[in-house]
């Protein structure tokens, strides 16, 4: 930052805030393993629904990772934030600069960057812009900001379904006939449908299309979107306010952690007491039974989300009561409280 702008920014008293002109009361989340920092250091974090999208999302898991003909890279069975064990969640209560910049994929390291394949320190964050055509677009002294509708929602007209659909569906199942054919129809399907919504015709290329014939997970995935909207945040090293001058975009006004355990119990149970009927008849909880899974879905998203974009089922109210309620007090109704053993020597 150009020295006079340090001097003006330090004479103004904003040293080390978030300039009050364009300052934001936000609450985010984050489910993390218990032995990372729970501030959000080079982290992403959702708002309530943008971190419920996330959460729900991974109820698929068992279905799309046993599922042998599931070739997406699979980076979310290896993602060790969805690994079940140790892992807490943190409501983070922010003050930040609304001046939002791009979002970028900031992912705990495990010896290689899963966006860029590059080596990268183990037990730390990394942030990948997720702007592709140009990587430079995140500007860390920002907080970046995404939706969740314009990421996976894909409004796909029924000319543009038909001329797909016409065009590839022998090949709408593999990896590489699949784009194939969407090139040698190109012309055909350009008339009608955006280049976005094209590109996400074949699985694995981006976020598949959910028809009649789509995998059921693959159009929960989608419906999920649908049903909660929200937003994700990247809050990066380099904006945030700590005790240093100048300019920052983020501060952290209060932080609690509960166990990730506690927290999926109590979303679970709200969704089982939606549709007992339809539990009831998968006997046993077991998560990872595509009975139990086509439950929740059936419940969260309605009768008509496993093979179409009509999505009903539960309000996304009544998750949202249910998540903000974990995080409340113990005396009122909430988890108990996780204690960060990082609390005293947050590394930043
Ligand atoms: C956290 O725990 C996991 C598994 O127990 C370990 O592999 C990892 O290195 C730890 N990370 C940090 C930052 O201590
Ligand atoms: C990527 O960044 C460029 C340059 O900042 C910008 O023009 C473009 O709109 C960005 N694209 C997306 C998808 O954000
Ligand atoms: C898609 O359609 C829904 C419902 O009609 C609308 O709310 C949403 O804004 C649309 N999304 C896009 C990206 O056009
Ligand atoms: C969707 O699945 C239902 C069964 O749950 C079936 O009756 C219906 O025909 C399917 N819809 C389409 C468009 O294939
Ligand atoms: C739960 O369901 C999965 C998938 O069907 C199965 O492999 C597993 O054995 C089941 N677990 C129990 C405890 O029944
Ligand atoms: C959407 O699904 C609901 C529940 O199955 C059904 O009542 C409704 O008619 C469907 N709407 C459309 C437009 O198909």
């Amino acid at each position: 930052m150009a020295a006079w702008l340090l001097a003006l920014l330090a004479s103004s008293g904003l040293a080390g805030k978030v300039d009050p002109k364009y300052a934001l009361d936000l609450t985010v989340y984050h489910v993390h393993p218990a032995n990372v920092s729970s501030v959000p250091v080079d982290m992403d974090t959702g708002d309530l629904y943008g971190d419920l999208f996330f959460f729900l999302d991974e109820f698929l898991l068992p279905l799309q990772c046993a599922d042998p003909s599931y070739f997406f890279d699979k980076f979310e069975c290896q993602n060790p934030e969805h690994r079940k064990g140790d892992l807490v969640a943190t409501q983070v209560h922010l003050q930040v600069d609304s001046r939002f910049g791009n979002y970028a994929g900031c992912n705990l390291c495990t010896g290689i960057d899963p966006f860029t394949r590059k080596p990268c320190k183990k037990g730390t964050y990394i942030c990948d812009c997720m702007n592709f055509t140009d990587p430079s677009a995140c500007d860390h002294h920002f907080v970046g900001r995404e939706t969740v509708q314009k990421q996976f929602v894909h409004n796909v007209s029924k000319a543009c379904e038909v001329a797909l659909e016409e065009s590839c569906h022998p090949y709408r199942t593999s990896q590489f006939r699949c784009p194939r054919c969407l090139f040698q129809h190109r012309q055909r399907i350009m008339e009608s449908c955006d280049k976005a919504t094209a590109m996400s015709y074949c699985p694995g290329f981006a976020f598949p299309l959910c028809t009649s014939d789509s995998k059921d997970y693959d159009c929960w995935h989608m419906n999920i979107a649908r049903k909660t909207s929200g937003a994700w945040y990247s809050t990066f090293r380099e904006g945030m306010c700590d005790k240093g001058p100048g300019h920052c975009s983020w501060e952290v006004k209060k932080v609690k952690t509960i166990p990730e355990r506690c927290l999926r119990d109590r979303m679970v149970n709200t969704v089982e007491e939606a549709g007992p009927e339809c539990f009831n008849r998968c006997g046993t909880r077991n998560e990872s039974s595509h009975c139990w899974v086509s439950c929740f879905f059936g419940t969260v998203l309605g009768p008509e989300s496993h093979n179409s974009t009509n999505v009903t089922g539960l309000d996304r109210e009544i998750l949202g009561a249910s998540w903000t309620k974990a995080f409340e007090e113990e005396a009122e109704g909430g988890c108990r409280q996780f204690t960060d053993p990082l609390d005293e020597s947050i590394v930043v």
